[in-house]
């Protein structure tokens, strides 16, 4: 038993296969992008010497910037990205030390520490009045659903290196 296709359908499938195949091919490198290597949990990123003694960390949340320079293929960053950390000891860590990312895990703002007054020894997300314990641990009843991610991190000379956000 023979099947004909019309000229009319064999033209169809011939212009939605080509549609298609082109449609992913934007489509890729625009999802690729977005999906940020350096966020992706265990993305492959170096790591960074953050100029940091780790004799100068205390219990206090501290912000640390630092610069990560990133290679996709044929491009590399030249001017690199500014990141920020924040750091503190803690000694139930693997090193006594914990990185926090600042990104808020509602929808991406970025949260301080103590930066409003009525929440005292947390970190605050000014977008929606998100809260964070001092732990990273997000405030039951704000919006966030999830902790922060932290960093992996290393010491190396009695230095802090930042790395890539920690698997959960
Ligand atoms: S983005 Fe932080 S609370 Fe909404």
């Amino acid at each position: 038993m023979s099947k004909k296709v019309s000229r009319r359908k064999f033209l169809t499938y011939m212009l939605g296969g080509t549609a298609g195949f082109l449609g992913a091919g934007l489509l890729f490198p625009m999802v690729r992008f977005a999906v940020d290597p350096v966020l992706k949990k265990g993305g492959k990123v170096e790591f960074v010497d953050v100029n940091l003694p780790v004799s100068e960390i205390t219990e206090t949340p501290r912000a640390v910037e630092f610069k990560i320079f990133r290679k996709d293929g044929w491009y590399q960053s030249e001017d690199g990205e500014t990141m920020t950390a924040w750091v503190m000891k803690d000694p139930r860590q693997e090193l006594g030390i914990v990185a926090f990312s600042p990104i808020c895990k509602h929808l991406g703002c970025t949260v301080d520490w103590e930066s409003n007054p009525q929440f005292k020894n947390e970190f605050f997300c000014p977008c929606h009045f998100g809260r964070y314990t001092k732990d990273g641990i997000n405030v039951p009843g704000t919006p966030p659903t999830a902790p922060l991610d932290k960093y992996e991190l290393q010491v190396k000379d009695g230095r802090l290196l930042i790395g890539p956000i920690a698997q959960a």
